[in-house]
């Protein structure tokens, strides 16, 4: 992992924006998923399709022919994302679950044609354990009932990826809250109109979107709570925040802290209830509110984990696409129902050599070392190119075994 590490610049997502990762995502996984079961088809013809009703009428589905039946939960009861959260948490209470990287300095570098970078440098992994993660998304679960959360309501987050986001998601489903995602770099129109047709009451934000928000909030009529997480430089983004006068804006861990002092009973889901209300990219107009189910996130869990069935406490995962796109929901869904660790980082400071690392501070992977990590073609192109450009550098015997290697 450093080898590749030190020499590629990971900053993937520039120019290629969310419509880039659409495709990425279809042929990463959806193309071999389509030549595996046309490939496993050909040897076991007979096993391709199962009699099932589609409404009513007799219709055919097509499964993998490893599985004689439909796999739908990971494991018997787990049939919701709560169920599985929470028992997934009390058989590994103990083992490391969330980590984060604090920051230790910021500093801007200005290259030759003036423009100014920001370059961080950020301390080791801090864990949380299983058990630690629970008990906080229950405390957010009963800190969102304290603050009025109204039944037939929905919370939205609106966030980069991070441990505090699947803490708040998972938090909302103590409740039975159905949870709206929305792109952390959705524009003015889309995030007025996705907020409004959900009819949201509760928005979570990191600090840097208070700004964003504050610019749009006369036409946001149906929030009440504005809830940030809170970051080393919090300050001036909360300063916007004077601008939101009708809502009342609460940093989360204040929300942990008013769980914590009054608890509240969990009124948990069923199956059929939706779980998330996920808005596409908007690529192609107005984004779209994509209903999910806790059956369908379940089940997409339990089909990735018969892939990937060794999973584990050994492995580490980590975690920087954006989770408001079902991809990586879904794989770090499969992480915590495995009872992975998983270590959060961003795509600008995946590696040494990274647009936002301080030269001569470690990456995420290196100070991380996962033995697992999501990835879509523009990244892999980066990695690529840059182990080329290495072996370009050496030359000579190293060139030559490098490309009979490959
Ligand atoms: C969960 O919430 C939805 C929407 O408010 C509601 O229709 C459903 O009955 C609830 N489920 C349970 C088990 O109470
Ligand atoms: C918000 O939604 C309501 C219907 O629920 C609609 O009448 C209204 O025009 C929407 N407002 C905006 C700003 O999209
Ligand atoms: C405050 O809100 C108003 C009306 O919504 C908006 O026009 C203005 O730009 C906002 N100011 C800031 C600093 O965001
Ligand atoms: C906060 O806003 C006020 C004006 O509303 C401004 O004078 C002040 O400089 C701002 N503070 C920061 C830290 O941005």
């Amino acid at each position: 992992m450093e080898k590749i590490g030190d020499s590629v610049d990971a900053s993937i997502f520039k120019g290629h924006g969310s419509y880039g990762i659409m495709g990425a995502v279809v042929v990463a996984v959806l193309v071999p998923l389509v030549l595996s079961v046309i490939l496993v088809g050909k040897k076991n013809v007979k096993q391709r399709a199962v009699p099932v009703q589609v409404s009513g009428e007799a219709g055919l589905a097509i499964r993998n022919a490893r599985s004689a039946k439909l796999v739908d939960v990971p494991w018997e009861g787990a049939t919701t994302m709560a169920a599985l959260f929470e028992q997934s948490c009390k058989k590994h209470s103990r083992e490391r679950f969330l980590g984060t990287r604090k920051l230790i300095s910021r500093d801007f570098v200005t290259a030759s044609d003036g423009r100014k970078f920001e370059k961080l440098h950020l301390g080791e992994y801090q864990w949380e354990t299983y058990g630690q993660v629970f008990d906080r998304a229950c405390n957010f679960a009963s800190g969102l009932v304290k603050l009025g959360h109204d039944v037939d309501t929905r919370v939205a987050i609106f966030s980069e990826t991070r441990a505090e986001w699947l803490i708040a998601f998972q938090g909302c489903f103590r409740q039975n809250i159905s949870v709206v995602t929305i792109y952390a770099s959705l524009g003015e129109d889309a995030l007025i109109h996705s907020l409004n047709e959900t009819q949201v009451s509760a928005l979570i934000c990191d600090s840097k979107q208070l700004k964003k928000l504050a610019a749009v909030c006369s036409s946001l009529k149906t929030i009440k709570n504005v809830i940030y997480f809170e970051d080393d430089d919090t300050g001036s983004d909360l300063n916007s925040s004077k601008n939101m006068s009708t809502w009342t804006v609460t940093p989360f861990s204040e929300v942990e802290k008013l769980g914590k002092g009054s608890p509240v009973h969990p009124s948990l889901p069923i199956k059929k209830d939706i779980a998330v209300v996920m808005y596409t990219s908007g690529s192609t107009g107005l984004p779209k509110g994509v209903m999910i189910t806790h059956g369908n996130l379940v089940a997409t869990a339990a089909a990735v984990m018969t892939v990937i069935p060794k999973l584990g406490s050994n492995d580490v995962y980590l975690a920087y696409l954006p989770l408001a796109h079902v991809f990586e929901l879904a794989a770090e869904s499969v992480m915590l129902a495995a009872g992975c660790a998983i270590g959060y980082g961003s795509a600008l400071t995946l590696t040494d050599t990274s647009n936002k690392i301080m030269k001569g501070t470690k990456g995420d992977a290196s100070s991380l070392e996962p033995t697992l990590m999501a990835a879509v073609p523009a990244i892999l192109d980066r990695v690529r190119d840059g182990v080329s450009k290495k072996v370009e550098e050496k030359g000579g015997f190293a060139k030559k075994l490098f490309s009979i290697g490959i």
